[in-house]
């Protein structure tokens, strides 16, 4: 059973070992460096700590950080939509961990942000992260396509959305 907390200090030993991974690298955007180091773990938790309100969490499994899950609210008319986005540690894929994280992130965004929509852009390829959105609750309203370069290519992204007026109707 996973759960969502505040990330800590002690999170930076575990947080390093489960994001230093070039396959999570590659499906997200540049600013989630690699190779993922305990300094880059320990910048990112001290970043996060003053957040007032919260908008990012770690992803733990029997308490242990194994990932972590961020919401980025939007600013000026985009205020009320925040963008997603998430990673766990690659032995614990496919459990539906991540179904269950976006799930209770949304959830948040929607209840204590205040937020009308929530959206993600997962890449094309990235079939795993489709799948936990749409278990998760979230609509593909559409394909963006050549809107990223990722490691030297030109990448379509998804669009995928969830709607504080149908959430949990779907
Ligand atoms: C993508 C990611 C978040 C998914 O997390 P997860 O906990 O494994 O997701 P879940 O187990 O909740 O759901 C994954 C679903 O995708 C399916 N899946 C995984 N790989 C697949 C593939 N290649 N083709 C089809 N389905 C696939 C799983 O079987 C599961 O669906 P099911 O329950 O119907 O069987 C995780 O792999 C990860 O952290 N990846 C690296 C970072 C990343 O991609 N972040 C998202 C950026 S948008």
């Amino acid at each position: 059973m996973s759960k969502l907390r505040a990330l800590e200090t002690g999170d930076v030993a575990s947080l390093a070992r489960h994001g230093n991974d070039r396959e999570i690298w590659r499906n997200l955007r540049d600013r989630f460096p690699h190779p993922y180091t305990e300094s880059d773990a320990a910048v990112y938790i001290a970043l996060v700590a003053g957040q007032q309100p919260r908008t990012s969490f770690g992803i733990c499994v029997d308490g242990v950080a194994i990932g972590s899950i961020s919401l980025m609210p939007g600013d000026d008319i985009e205020r009320k939509s925040a963008e997603i986005g998430y990673w766990i540690g690659r032995e614990f894929w496919g459990r539906g961990i991540m179904t269950d994280a976006i799930r209770a992130a949304t959830d948040y965004a929607f209840r204590t942000l205040e937020m009308h929509r929530v959206f993600a852009l997962p890449f094309v390829r990235n079939t795993a992260s489709s799948r936990a959105l749409e278990k998760a609750g979230y609509v593909r309203e559409g394909v963006m396509r050549r809107s990223a370069l990722k490691d030297g290519e030109l990448l379509d992204q998804y669009l995928y959305a969830a709607y504080d007026d149908r959430w949990g109707t779907t």
